[in-house]
This record gives C-alpha cells, sequence and structure tokens, in this order.
C-alpha cells in the first residue's frame, strides 16, 4: 500500500510551524464513575502525538467516545477523563477544547507551535457519523496537515476519518495506523507461505464472511471453538451436545472443498476434551474425535491435535491468529490455546493477532513480545480479514497518487 507516512513528513521537516489535526482513536473502556480500566488507546497514541510536537507543529487531537447523539453533547460523552490521562503520559498540560469546528483556539489565541489541545468527542457533531460534506470541510479548514492514526477507526467513513482525509491540504498516516498498514500488507497481500490463519470463535455465522475470504488465500485454515464443531459435522463426526450451526453445514463443506481443490487444508481435531457441563469445575476427559458421546460438550481441542497444529505453526512463513481455539478462561480446557500461544511464539513465522479474546489469551500466556504485530483494532481488523478495503486505506492510498 502507497500512502503518505507522518513520520517522513517529520524527518523531511515539513511539519514545522504546520497545523496538524490528528485523529486518534482513544475510544477507551471506563467504569460507572467514568474512570478509564484500560488505557492501551490512549498509549498507543502518544507516539504520533510526540512525532508532531518535537516537529515543531501546532497540534489537534481528536477521538470519538462510545456512541452518542449528535448534537446531544452530555458529561458522559466528553475526553476529559483521557485528557487526564494523556497528561500523565505525556507530563504536560492537555487543554480540551469544545465546540471546535468553526475554530480552535486556546486562551482566546489561535494554536501556535508547540502547543497541543485535545478536541472534545468528534462523534457528537452534528454529521460526523453519515460523512457529512460540510463538516467534513470545516474540519479540514482547521488544518494543514491531517495525521490518520486511528486504526480502531478505519473500518469507518465518517467525517473525521474520511472526509477530513479528502479535503484537507495533505493526509497521511500516523506511526499507529502505517505500522498496522504495513503489518496487513506482510500478512495477507505478499505473505511469505505457508500462510496459517487461525479463526476461533463460538459461531461459524459470525465470522463466516472471514472463514471464506480467507479459504481463498491462506495454506492452512485452523478453526477452533463453536466454529470447529460446524466443521467436525461437516467432516462427519459427532459432536455430542456441543455447540455448533448445523444449518450451516454446507457452508462448511464448500470452505473444506475448495480448500481442498487448491492442495489447502482445514485441519480437523483428531482429539478434543469433552466435559458433561459448561463449568470452571467441570471434569475434563481427553478423547479421540470419533468417541464424543451424545450428551458431551467439547470444551477445548485435544493434546494431540495441539501438537499437530503446534508443528504446522512452527513451519509456517506467516500466521494470522484470531480467536482462542477452547475455552482457556477454565484450566481444565485451556491446553489447545497455551499451545497455540506458544507455537506462535517459537515459530520464526511473521504473525499478526488481533481481536479481544486473542489479545486476552495472549496477556495470559505472556507471549507478547514474540508475536510479531498485535493489531489495536477489534471491528477493523475483522474486516481486514473479511477481505475489505477500509475506507481509511482507501482514501490515504488515493491521496498518496493524487
Ligand atoms: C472500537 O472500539 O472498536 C473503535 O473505537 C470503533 O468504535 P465504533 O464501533 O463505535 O465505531
Amino acid at each position: 500500500m502507497n500512502f503518505i507516512r507522518f513520520s517522513d513528513l517529520c524527518a523531511k521537516g515539513q511539519v514545522a510551524g504546520k497545523r496538524v489535526f490528528i485523529r486518534a482513536d482513544l475510544n477507551v473502556p471506563q467504569d460507572d464513575a467514568g474512570n478509564i480500566t484500560e488505557d492501551t488507546r490512549i498509549r498507543a497514541s502518544v507516539p504520533c502525538i510526540k512525532l508532531a510536537l518535537e516537529a515543531g507543529a501546532a497540534v489537534m487531537v481528536t477521538s470519538h467516545l462510545g456512541r452518542p447523539t449528535e448534537g446531544a453533547f452530555t458529561p458522559e460523552d466528553s475526553l476529559a477523563p483521557v485528557a487526564r490521562r494523556m497528561q500523565e503520559l505525556l507530563g504536560r498540560e492537555v487543554p480540551l477544547v469544545a465546540n471546535w469546528v468553526d475554530g480552535v483556539q486556546v486562551a482566546g489565541k489561535p494554536l501556535a507551535a508547540g502547543q497541543l489541545v485535545l478536541l472534545e468527542n468528534c462523534r457528537v457533531n452534528k454529521g460526523e457519523k453519515k460523512n457529512n460534506e460540510d463538516l467534513a470541510k470545516k474540519m479540514a479548514a482547521l488544518c494543514d496537515i491531517f495525521v490518520h492514526d486511528a486504526f480502531g477507526t478505519a473500518h469507518r467513513a465518517e467525517a473525521s476519518t474520511y472526509g477530513i482525509a479528502q479535503f484537507a491540504p495533505i493526509a497521511c498516516a500516523g506511526p499507529l495506523l502505517a505500522a498496522e498498514m504495513d503489518a496487513i500488507s506482510k500478512a495477507l497481500l505478499a505473505p511469505k507461505r505457508p500462510l496459517v490463519a487461525i479463526v476461533a470463535g463460538s459461531k461459524v455465522s459470525t465470522k463466516l464472511t472471514i472463514l471464506k475470504s480467507l479459504s481463498a488465500n491462506v495454506d492452512q485454515l485452523i478453526v477452533g471453538g463453536g466454529i470447529a464443531n460446524t466443521f467436525m459435522l461437516a467432516a462427519g463426526l459427532k459432536i455430542g451436545k456441543s455447540l455448533a450451526e448445523p444449518d450451516l453445514l454446507a457452508e462448511a463443506v464448500s470452505v473444506i472443498e475448495s480448500m481442498k481443490v487448491r492442495g489447502a487444508a482445514v485441519p480437523i481435531p483428531t482429539d478434543v476434551v469433552t466435559a458433561k457441563t459448561f463449568a470452571a469445575d467441570a471434569v475434563a476427559t481427553v478423547k479421540a474425535a470419533t468417541d464424543v458421546a451424545d450428551d458431551d460438550l467439547i470444551l477445548d481441542i485435544g493434546p494431540q491435535t495441539a501438537q499437530a497444529l503446534a508443528e504446522q505453526l512452527k513451519k509456517a512463513g506467516t500466521i494470522v491468529w484470531n480467536g482462542p481455539v477452547g475455552v482457556f478462561e477454565f484450566a481444565a480446557f485451556e491446553n489447545g490455546t497455551k499451545v497455540i500461544a506458544q507455537a506462535i511464539a517459537e515459530s520464526s513465522a511473521f504473525s499478526i493477532a488481533g481481536g479481544g479474546d486473542t489479545l486476552a489469551a495472549i496477556a495470559k500466556y505472556g507471549v507478547e513480545k514474540q508475536v510479531s504485530y498485535i493489531s489495536t483494532g477489534g471491528g477493523a481488523f475483522l474486516e481486514v480479514l473479511e477481505g475489505k478495503t477500509l475506507p481509511a486505506f482507501e482514501i490515504l492510498t488515493r491521496r498518496a497518487a493524487s
């Protein structure tokens, strides 16, 4: 993907004295009292902000927080807690500016080089969600350089993510978005083979588009969780009372068949870990995939399957990971996910992982540093796996060409 990198503009001295508008994704979880419970996204926004300040820009940063009603700002919508956390991380004042669309001022004066402000929740501006052209043009007029650094919203075409990129004099990718674009290109557009994808989760229906899209590209498609159960059914195995979607059997068969035709495969588990109830203290029984009883629940892949998959992962050139393969929250059913996480960590393959549960598994097994790239996007990462061109990628590559 060809796009303008903000870091390159800084290195070439093209940012000094310029008004820089950074769209970050600071949509962090909060408790009922409004305290931030997880600040990864704020920390991830810091390198871009520092880059802009060090390059001598006047810096405006904004983000959405939640899904507020446009034109009806409430205190819960405020980025004030984010401003406080950012202040701590940067060790400097971060004034929060409201009603900024028609002009950004601090203490009655236009923003000067070296100054930084956080612009209040951009999703309360009327026209934001529908990418209203007038709103986008007003935002574009606030800056000389628009920096998209919000991979978490790269799948949204809103005024502060897409429209502004159309109309700003320069539109480029910040370091976080650029790293995501580079990792995605490396993993999916020009992967070193074999390319192995792990797609796991409770339902085939929620990941059917991903399974179909990846089945046309990957060499091995490892399925896990309820998705694997549906594939086991498709392979003629019994799954007892395990979670599955029998109405999607034909889709599962078509994924298996289309991969077989080009010499690729969906490995079907040869052994599984079962229980009679879905509970942390349920008795775990390892059995052959052919021996699943009518009252069994499959809660993990078996050790033999985990080992075989680990061998494939170690030989992979590229690994894409989305979803734990078993109920890893319960100690008795975590082995499959743990073995997969460790195999990815030991593999020399370029690995990219994303999705909430996957990130929780990576943290649980302490392999953060050995996964080549951990995506910050939720829905955006899934849409990439679905084979969609994200609006952010489309507009930034188009602007680089114009
Ligand atoms: C997210 O939390 O995934 C992003 O911030 C996008 O939020 P949205 O789904 O409300 O657009």
